[in-house]
């Protein structure tokens, strides 16, 4: 009796972690920015000036997260006035290069871990002291991002776009 129990705990948490290492289907969709909590203080913190600042917090900025053709790869897209990054392909936990809006090399890896989509990029130009990441969550059916720096928290929400995909 206490076998099957084993065996059935270790199934159990197979299929448990299996089912996290999937992002799940309330995350896809497209988003348009709507509002954000602290993004100027965290921009700043950061050092960006006054100026670039507002050119940042003026941007349209939407989301594209999606299951790519190829079974448990991802897509997810920041679409900008000023430029796009187009990460297609991806697998959570693996690592891999590509070019950040900044126009320099990224190495980025996304990940889940309870219930919070996370992506973590580091500039290849300066690894010691480029490293960000970005949580995703969602809530009330919209896109909460946050992001942390210097002890200042930035939140950013984004609902679910009314136009075609
Ligand atoms: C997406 O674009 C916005 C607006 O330009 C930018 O602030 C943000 O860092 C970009 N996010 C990623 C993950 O590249």
């Amino acid at each position: 009796m206490n076998l099957y129990l084993t065996l059935f705990s270790f199934c159990f948490l197979a299929i448990m972690a299996e089912a996290a290492s999937e992002i799940p289907e309330k995350f896809f969709g497209k988003y348009d920015l709507d509002r954000s909590e602290n993004f100027d203080e965290f921009l700043a913190a950061k050092g960006v000036s006054w100026f670039v600042r507002q050119m940042i917090k003026l941007a349209k900025v939407s989301k594209v997260l999606a299951k790519n053709e190829t079974p448990g790869k991802y897509n997810m897209e920041n679409l900008t006035s000023k430029k796009n990054t187009l990460y297609h392909g991806w697998e959570l936990g693996k690592t891999f290069e590509a070019e950040g809006l900044d126009g320099v090399a990224h190495k980025i890896t996304f990940s889940f871990k309870d219930g919070v989509l996370s992506e973590h990029h580091i500039r290849l130009n300066d690894p010691e002291h480029s490293a960000e990441t970005y949580y995703y969550t969602i809530e009330n059916d919209q896109l909460v991002m946050k992001m942390v720096n210097n002890g200042i928290t930035c939140r950013r929400w984004f609902k679910r776009s009314t136009g075609k995909k």
